[in-house]
């Protein structure tokens, strides 16, 4: 097949990488990255009209969308308006990652266990709630913020001051000016995938990414620091609560809504005492998940996604490898606070053939200068690393790191921890 894959990250390098593994496509990146050009050739259309005829044009016969942005602006309703196959949902589905108001409201609906909350536009409203509720209280911005729009406060007063900023446009623009107040759930965090067309899903091995820079989850929210899966934190019984008070009744819903979700369902998880509650949805992979799931199916990538954008995943088995994956993201210096100056990238030559065949790296935030390969990003690559164990898996991960040289370059030393506590 000839495959788009919409974006420039470690998620859709690891896509990439993953067909192609299969030997047998082409590929096309808009826009990629500097290291996309390995797997196949990028291509820079911005705009989605022009991109569906250049798809067409091309003969693309399956295109594969990473980020969210363009899932809300709608890419997916002007490639199959152009009868192309694209896996993703509609704009309309997308809300459910593009407004968390839309989300809860769903979630409520449909009787799927989240948080107490409320949604208002009205301060007054959001204080007086604010005012019943016990300490530490979550307030979240309605629109898409780049992972930036939810405040943890820790007293009534601070949980106050988020509100009024928000509403005020002040803190978040038009993002903010309807708001999420709900309780803060204790517990510990998961990321699920299931693999959607709309009616029938396939659930990938639970994943838990490191959302703070520093070790012990110490510092402030990055995108995510680095994540493993399977993690020995669910069993089947959450498996199944999962599927049967979450999933199921969450495409039953979004069918009764008129906006089947097909794509990529990315449900964040709380455990609270053995029961799921739902944090929120993405409407597209997690990343760093992304990088160590990919590698961990058994079932081609490029089978999965186009049985997920033509409405047969009833007709796939999906087959994943008895193995543990680690990911370990490496950052430039000044993440998540500013900017880096670009610093080259120098990966040793790896001699241990049991490394180079248990690891390798996603490429993120590089470009090519001058024909090097330079760290320009935040997250610039990720070290991922395979195994039997979590163990020998996060062994292989940070041998990798080893290897890898720019200058700032920082990571954590210790994702994967809560499953060696
Ligand atoms: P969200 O963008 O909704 O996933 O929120 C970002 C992060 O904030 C989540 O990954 C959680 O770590 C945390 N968070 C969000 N909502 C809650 C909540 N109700 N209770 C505790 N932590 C939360
Ligand atoms: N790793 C979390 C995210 O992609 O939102």
């Amino acid at each position: 097949m000839n495959i788009l894959i919409l974006g420039s990250g470690g998620r859709e390098y690891s896509i990439g990488l993953a067909i192609y593994k299969e030997n047998a496509h082409n590929l096309y990146f808009m826009p990629g990255n500097g290291a996309t050009d390995r797997l196949g050739t990028n291509i820079n259309i911005k705009d989605y009209n022009q991109l569906a005829v250049w798809a067409k044009d091309n003969s693309i016969d399956l295109t594969i969308v990473g980020p969210e942005a363009p899932l809300v602006d709608g890419v997916v309703d002007i490639f199959k308006q152009n009868g192309l196959v694209i896996f993703g949902p509609s704009a309309a589905a997308a809300q459910l990652e593009g407004s968390k108001v839309y989300m809860k409201n769903i979630l409520k609906k449909y009787n799927i266990p989240t948080a107490a909350f409320i949604e208002t536009s009205n301060e007054k409203e959001a204080f007086d709630f604010i005012d019943t509720m016990s300490e530490p209280i979550v307030v979240k911005a309605d629109g898409l913020c780049a992972g930036k729009g939810v405040i943890i406060a820790q007293t009534k007063d601070e949980a106050k001051k988020a509100a009024s900023e928000m509403l005020s446009g002040a803190a978040f623009g038009d993002a903010g000016t309807s708001i999420v107040v709900e309780e803060y759930l204790d517990g510990y965090e998961l990321s699920v995938f299931a693999i959607c067309d709309g009616e029938n899903y396939k659930v990938l091995p639970a994943a838990q990414d490191h959302k703070r820079i520093g070790d012990g989850d110490t510092g402030p929210n990055t995108g995510g620091m680095g994540a493993y899966a399977p993690t020995p934190l669910v069993n089947d019984d959450i498996y199944k609560k999962i599927e049967e008070r979450v999933i199921k009744p969450t495409l039953k819903g979004m069918q009764q809504e008129g906006a089947p979700f097909e794509g990529v369902l990315f449900i964040g998880v709380m455990v609270v005492k053995g029961e799921p509650i739902i944090l929120e949805y993405n409407v597209r992979f997690g990343d760093p998940e992304c990088e160590i799931l990919m590698p961990l199916l058994a079932t081609p990538v490029s089978e999965l996604f186009y049985k997920g954008a033509t409405k047969q995943l009833d007709k796939l088995d999906i087959k994943i490898k008895d193995e543990f994956g680690v990911g370990v993201v490496m950052a430039s210096g000044n993440y998540p606070y500013g900017s880096s100056a670009p610093a080259e990238i120098i990966v040793d030559e790896i001699v241990d053939a049991d490394l180079l065949e248990n690891s390798h790296i996603s490429y993120a935030g590089v470009e090519k200068i001058d024909d090097k390969l330079m760290a320009t990003g935040g997250r610039v690559l990720v070290c991922v690393g395979f195994g039997k164990s979590i163990k020998e898996a996060r062994n292989r991960a940070y041998a990798l790191c080893g290897q890898v040289h720019f200058a700032g370059k920082k990571c954590r030393t210790d994702i994967a921890y809560q499953a060696l506590k």
